[in-house]
């Protein structure tokens, strides 16, 4: 992380502001830190700007591949969340900030190479969320959570991974869309950036967002709902309004968590992925899907529950762990909860 420059009082409304000045702005509203949570953010927006390239250039991949540039030694393509996977893990392993981090693409967790030094905190990351949609120019993302690490210094243990979301002390997600932005929160709100393309920079282009408190948006595969509850189908019925207990909500669904997620972020609505008679946990993954963006939704003032309880609640026993999750803003998860909860 480059030197800090001097402190500046901040007017939004009138000045540019960098994702590195505000990172450090808004660490200098907690004078014990060392920097270190600091330090994470701002490699953790290097990595974003780094995959959003990759990203970018997805659907060139066969062409130059055909020019014999990228297979003349015969090395197979890799699998943009594979490339995703080694972007994060090489921009975040040498800093000495980390203890370990774990990967919805590695199945145990990735130590800190022998020879960097360790830190406090503990890394979760999803690379790329709703990597089936790049081969259709559909947005995909980043998701992020981090944890202190518990007990004494060294190498992360399992006891690192599973601690509940609620101990998350920062959490976000980028997402590539039409234009790529990076959202986060470390407890005091959430505050989006967008990736300016030319300078190269994440801009605070969205300060403090809140989420609705009742929503226009609906996200949620109905192509399960024959495998669905009866609870379920009855939250369903009253989202679309078919109970007559209220407003039919508008159904959008991308396929791409964050991309949903987002939408819903800033227009009001709620995500669902109920369990279903196929998978009885649900798809999503708890520790790095559920958890950071449960995080983000209660910061913003929303709200997340697997049905039964607050998902920042839930005590992870596996580091691959999936969870039902109804997430969005506040209303319409309360009516989620009370649904499902009741039954
Ligand atoms: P990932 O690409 O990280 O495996 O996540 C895909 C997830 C999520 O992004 C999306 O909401 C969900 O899968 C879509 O699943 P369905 O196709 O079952 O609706
Ligand atoms: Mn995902
Ligand atoms: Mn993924």
């Amino acid at each position: 992380m480059p030197d800090r420059p001097s402190r500046v009082v901040r007017n939004t409304s009138t000045s540019v502001v960098t994702i590195e000045r505000f990172i450090i702005e808004q660490e200098e509203l907690h004078p014990g830190a060392s920097g270190s949570l600091s330090g994470i953010l701002y490699d953790l927006a290097l990595a974003a700007k780094m995959i959003a390239n990759k990203v970018r250039s997805a659907g060139l991949a066969d062409i130059i591949g055909s020019a014999g540039a990228s297979n003349i030694q015969g090395e197979v393509q890799q699998k943009l969340d594979v490339i995703a996977n080694e972007t994060i893990v090489k921009a975040m392993d040498h800093g000495g900030r980390l203890c370990g981090m774990a990967s919805e693409e590695v199945d145990e967790i990735i130590p800190i190479p022998q020879g960097f030094k360790t830190g406090d905190y503990f890394l979760l990351f999803d690379p790329l969320d709703g990597s089936s949609n790049i081969d259709v120019n559909v947005p995909v993302g980043t998701i992020f959570s981090v944890l202190q690490k518990k007990g004494g210094p060294g190498p992360a243990t399992l006891a690192d991974a599973l601690q509940p979301g609620s101990a998350q002390v920062a959490a976000g997600y980028v997402i590539y869309g039409s234009s790529t932005m990076l959202v986060y929160t470390t407890g005091t709100g959430v505050h989006g950036f967008t990736l300016d393309p030319l300078l190269g920079e994440f801009l605070l282009s969205h300060p403090d967002i809140r989420i609705p408190a009742q929503g226009r948006y609906l996200s949620v595969n109905d192509s399960y709902a024959q495998l669905w509850s009866d609870p379920v189908r009855a939250l369903m019925a009253r989202y679309r309004g078919l109970d007559g207990k209220r407003e039919p909500m508008n159904v959008r669904y991308v396929g791409s968590m964050v991309a949903d997620f987002h939408r819903n972020l800033l227009g009001g609505g709620v995500f669902a992925y109920p369990a279903n008679a196929k998978s009885p946990k649900g798809k999503l993954r708890l520790l790095y899907e559920c958890n950071p963006l449960a995080f983000i939704c209660e910061q913003a003032g929303g709200a997340a529950t697997d049905g039964q309880r607050r998902v920042l609640d839930v005590v992870p026993t596996e580091l691959h762990q999936r969870t039902p999750i109804y997430i969005g803003s506040r209303d319409d998860v309360d009516a989620a909860t009370a649904i499902l909860a009741a039954n």
